[in-house]
């Protein structure tokens, strides 16, 4: 698989990034057999995916927990990205929070280390500060941001602490780093990771309508406040939506590409971006996002797919955050 070489570190992460979120069920995710995570993480690292993407807010550190049970003897070869989150920015408190990763993930070493969410509260130069103290320990490789807006950007291009990545919700159903944060990532040489990148399951075609989406994935703004999960005040776009999926995926039967295939390759066609972090619930879901990787893309499939999802893009607006109107990513 292909490898993409992060600024400010040594790390090369694989352009596949798997993602441990909905491995461990519940909140979003609903039940989950353990056996097919662990099956799930062997098949990524068995197709040449050898970055891993976690953090401690995904089961309270039962998804580092799983990682270390899946791959602890491959750790030497493969690449973990893991998560602070927000509340634990204090220098002292991010410390504390990166021993209970370590302890989780039973390693000595995290790779890439990344604030979660912005934080608004606590000074971010104070927690870059403690980033770099945990790097010169060795407990750290590299450090990097999540859902970093403009603002906090800013801010990391002054300090003197650097960043190595901003992981962002982009997807071709929302596209909405593209109106600021991309072009200021690609000015500011500060590659982005995607999550999300096929929707939750959306891109894959497998849901038909509205009404099919379960409510703890349909609270995106995409939905309809209505929904009973929905933390945003937005009427949501939900024919736009189920119209733009209908698109892509005939455009996807006449290029004879899975639709998910075809979407993650899109990502990875994009400007700026260096890897899509995809998750998966059993193997034979990984095996198939899997083969995103080796695939070229005509440019004029994916101007078309740019042109299909343009309406969706426009109605949905600048707003990076997907869940809430009054936006976080800042
Ligand atoms: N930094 C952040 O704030 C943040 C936020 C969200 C996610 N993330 C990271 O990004 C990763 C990926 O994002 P995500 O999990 O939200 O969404 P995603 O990767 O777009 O979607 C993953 C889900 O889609 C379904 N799926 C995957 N492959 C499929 C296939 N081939 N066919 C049919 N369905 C398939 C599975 O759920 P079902 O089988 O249940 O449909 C799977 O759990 C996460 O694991 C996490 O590491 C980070």
């Amino acid at each position: 698989m292909e490898k993409f070489a992060l600024p400010n570190s040594e790390l090369e992460i694989s352009r596949l990034i798997f993602g441990c979120w909905a491995i461990v069920g519940g909140f979003n995710w609903g039940p989950q057999d353990e056996r097919d995570s662990l099956a799930a993480i062997k098949m990524a690292y068995d197709q040449g995916i050898t970055t891993f993407d976690t953090a401690e807010a995904y089961g309270g550190g039962a998804s580092e927990d799983l990682l270390a049970k899946a791959l602890g003897e491959k750790r030497k070869d493969i690449i973990i990205a893991s998560k602070a989150g927000p509340a634990d920015f204090a220098p002292e408190d991010i410390k504390k929070a990166c021993e209970r990763g370590l302890k989780n993930l039973k390693t000595d070493y995290i790779d890439l280390y990344q604030l979660h969410w912005p934080n608004p509260e606590i000074p971010l130069e104070e927690t870059l500060g403690a980033l770099q103290e945990l790097r010169n320990e060795g407990k750290i490789r590299a450090f990097g941001v999540s859902n970093f807006g403009n603002k906090s950007l800013e801010t990391c291009k002054k300090s003197s602490f650097k960043i190595s990545s901003n992981q962002m919700a982009y997807n071709l159903l929302f596209r909405a780093i593209e109106y600021s944060i991309l072009p200021q990532c690609i000015s500011d040489g500060v590659p982005v990771l995607c999550y999300s990148p096929i929707m939750q399951g959306l891109l894959t075609g497998k849901f038909s309508s509205e009404t099919e989406v379960p409510d703890d994935r349909a609270r995106t703004r995409h939905f309809t406040k209505e929904r009973p999960q929905s933390r945003h005040q937005e009427d949501g776009c939900e024919e736009l939506t189920f119209q733009t999926i209908s698109q892509i995926k005939d455009l996807s039967k006449e290029a004879n590409i899975p639709m998910g295939n075809l979407s993650l390759a899109w990502l990875l066609h994009q400007e700026g971006i260096a890897a899509a972090i995809v998750g998966g619930r059993n193997a034979a879901q990984v095996r198939k996002n899997a083969a995103s990787a080796q695939l070229a893309l005509t440019p004029a499939l994916v101007a078309a797919l740019n042109d299909i999802t343009r309406p969706l893009k426009e109605a949905l607006g600048p707003n990076a955050d997907l869940w809430q109107s009054e936006s976080r990513v800042v």
